[in-house]
């Protein structure tokens, strides 16, 4: 096993959380514009097999007819381990951006490999790594086991001993608090791009998880609030939140976590519920 301070590390340690692509669909990847002449692309794809722990990561080429292929990087992908690499492995599912698991870093972003488009200028290879600062299952998968565990610590549900037996009412305004919230897809694109997240991922619990708190303290309908912010009080779970807004820049969903952040902290500075119409 490896560890190392780089961007990228490979340590296998529990059993995945979402399905790995052991086959892909070709109906994924089926050839776009079969007459064009072939625009060869390089692919390099970041490789590291947990069963032969001693081998180091390395960067692997794979040359694709961007004319014989879908338009998406995950089209790529599937296309290469459906007819030249089966071994290549990944996460997918849903091929639409709502299932968050094909989250990876290409040409040095964290995004979604079904929502990027390829790059269509082929003397520029396209240089896929899994997401940064994370330990690696395999290839491209990381090991999210850390990143659920501080999600169930933040308990996402609503919490209230007292519940109406009828409709549990919520005026529009307080309804539109959860916008830009609720839309998160939990593909940890953003924690993996912040540097606090980084360096003390062990404490700090992230942009992902913290905006997910955020959701729930501002639920009018959650009765758990000061217990939720009492949580976070203290120097490592929240507050090593420097605004350095890496998040908000990488997020695929086009969501705003490190404003989000900025105004749970303003709500627990102030010990007031902030007025606003979203994050
Ligand atoms: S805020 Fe955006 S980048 Fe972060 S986990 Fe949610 S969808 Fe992914
Ligand atoms: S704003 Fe906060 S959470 Fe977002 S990248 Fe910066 S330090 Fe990380
Ligand atoms: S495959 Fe579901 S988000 Fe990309």
């Amino acid at each position: 096993m490896m560890r190392s301070t780089s961007a990228l590390r490979a340590l296998p340690r529990m059993p995945l959380a979402r399905g790995l692509s052991s086959t892909a669909s070709s109906s994924f990847a089926q050839p776009a514009e079969a007459s064009k002449p072939a625009a060869v692309k390089s692919f390099k794809i970041y490789r590291w097999n947990p069963d032969t722990p001693a081998e180091k990561p390395k960067m692997q080429e794979y040359k694709v007819d961007l004319n014989q292929c879908g338009p998406m990087m995950l089209d790529a992908l599937i296309k290469i381990k459906n007819e030249m690499d089966p071994t290549l492995t990944f996460r997918r599912s849903c091929r639409e951006g709502i299932c968050g698991s094909c989250a990876m870093n290409i040409d040095g972003v964290n995004t979604l490999a079904c929502l990027c488009r390829i790059d269509k200028d082929t003397a520029k290879p396209a240089k896929v790594y899994p997401l940064p600062h994370m330990y690696v299952v395999k290839d491209l998968v990381p090991d999210l086991t850390l990143f659920y565990k501080q999600y169930k610590s933040i308990e996402p549900y609503l919490k209230n001993d007292n519940p109406p037996t009828k409709e549990f009412y919520q005026s529009q305004e307080d309804r539109k608090k959860l916008d830009g919230m609720y839309e998160c897809i939990l593909c940890a694109c953003c924690s993996t791009s912040c540097p606090s997240y980084w360096w003390n991922q062990d404490q700090y619990l992230g942009p992902a998880v913290l905006m997910q708190a955020y959701r729930w303290i501002a639920d009018s309908r959650d009765a758990y609030t000061d217990e939720r912010m009492d949580r976070l009080q203290n120097n490592m779970s929240l507050y090593r939140c420097h605004t350095i807004m890496n998040c908000s820049r990488t997020c695929p969903k086009g969501l705003n976590p490190g404003r989000a952040i900025a105004l749970m902290k303003l709500e627990m500075a102030t010990g007031a519920p902030v007025k606003h119409q979203g994050v």
